[in-house]
């Protein structure tokens, strides 16, 4: 069982047909985790590894640990204590790990497209950890599968993705993966962070949350992206969640059975309450816990794709 492709830079130009391979792969490894010993040797052998030029707790953390659950040898770069502070570039860090022996480097950056690059200048297979405003496809994979194990199906869902989707690279992975199966998107926020041109994506916007949120079947919340937006999105943050942040009185406008999701990390008491956050809707927390089993998933699928 193997992927169609070397990489996983996005999910824009994922197969569904690979989409579904790599949760139906996820869910087995799922089972694995929570056996008393959850390592396989599937991977023995092989190395991984993360170079992570921006900060990240979940993503990070989880490559590392579905290659240890799948026996690679894996390494993390420390980008800060690397020779990168002595100007080597991406391109010449990333060869030289390679010549190291890597079989995959997940990469983080904050330039749209840096995954992509690397891919087409590497044997070893690159995932994309995050690059930019651009693509975060394990987020949306992980979400992908969340949704599907608690509503059985995505098909004919209503997925409201609300907040800062203009600077959000997992809202862009969401919407694909989630129209590519079949959910209807709604995107809401101020118009200035959700702009009536995404409208030809596929997707409905709205600017009310009341009038996004009717009858949704999830609503996926995210961070304001302060580290990439200039000042004048919106007033304050006191205003942003007057008008946007998710509490219990707006959760009554969905499903009764609504799943609240984040991909973390939250700001409390800006997009989200906290009453909301670690409420009896959200599965915030599960989200994080199938990222694990959704990365090792990707790892050992792309492993049989090498040339
Ligand atoms: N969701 C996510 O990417 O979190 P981290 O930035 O902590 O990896």
């Amino acid at each position: 069982m193997s992927l169609q492709t070397k990489d996983l830079t996005g999910i824009k130009e994922l197969s569904t047909g690979d989409i579904g391979l790599i949760l139906e792969t996820a869910s087995g490894f799922k089972d694995i985790l929570g056996r008393d010993i959850k390592k396989v040797p599937a991977l023995r052998g092989k190395t991984t590894v993360n170079m992570f030029y921006e900060p990240s707790t979940r993503t990070r953390t989880s490559f590392e640990l579905a290659a240890k659950r799948l026996s690679t040898d894996v390494i993390s770069i420390s980008v800060s204590t690397s020779s990168v502070v002595k100007g080597e570039t991406l391109e010449d860090t990333a060869r030289n790990v390679e010549a190291l022996g890597a079989d995959f480097i997940v990469i983080r950056h904050s330039c749209s497209g840096t995954a992509d690059f690397l891919a087409r200048h590497m044997r070893a297979s690159v995932i994309n950890a995050g690059d930019g405003t651009n693509e975060h496809p394990t987020q949306a994979l992980l979400d992908l599968f969340t949704i599907q194990e608690k509503k059985g199906q995505i098909k004919g869902l209503t997925v409201a993705i609300v907040g800062d989707i203009l600077h959000s690279r997992v809202a862009k992975s969401n919407i694909y993966g989630l129209l590519k199966l079949g959910a209807r998107v709604r995107l809401i926020g101020p118009p200035t962070l959700v702009p009536a041109s995404l409208k030809a994506l596929g997707v409905e916007v709205y600017s009310a949350m009341h009038d996004g949120l009717r009858d949704a079947d999830i609503i996926m919340m995210l961070r304001i992206q302060t580290e990439r937006q200039g000042k004048g999105f919106f007033p304050s943050t006191v205003e942003y969640f007057r008008n946007w942040g998710l509490t219990a009185a707006r959760l009554e406008a969905a499903r009764k059975d609504v799943l609240v999701m984040h991909p973390g990390p939250m700001n409390r008491g800006v997009e989200i309450a906290s009453d909301v956050a670690d409420g009896p809707r959200s599965v915030i927390l599960e989200q994080v816990t199938n990222g694990l089993a959704v990365r090792m998933a990707v790892l050992y699928l792309l492993s049989g794709t090498k040339q």
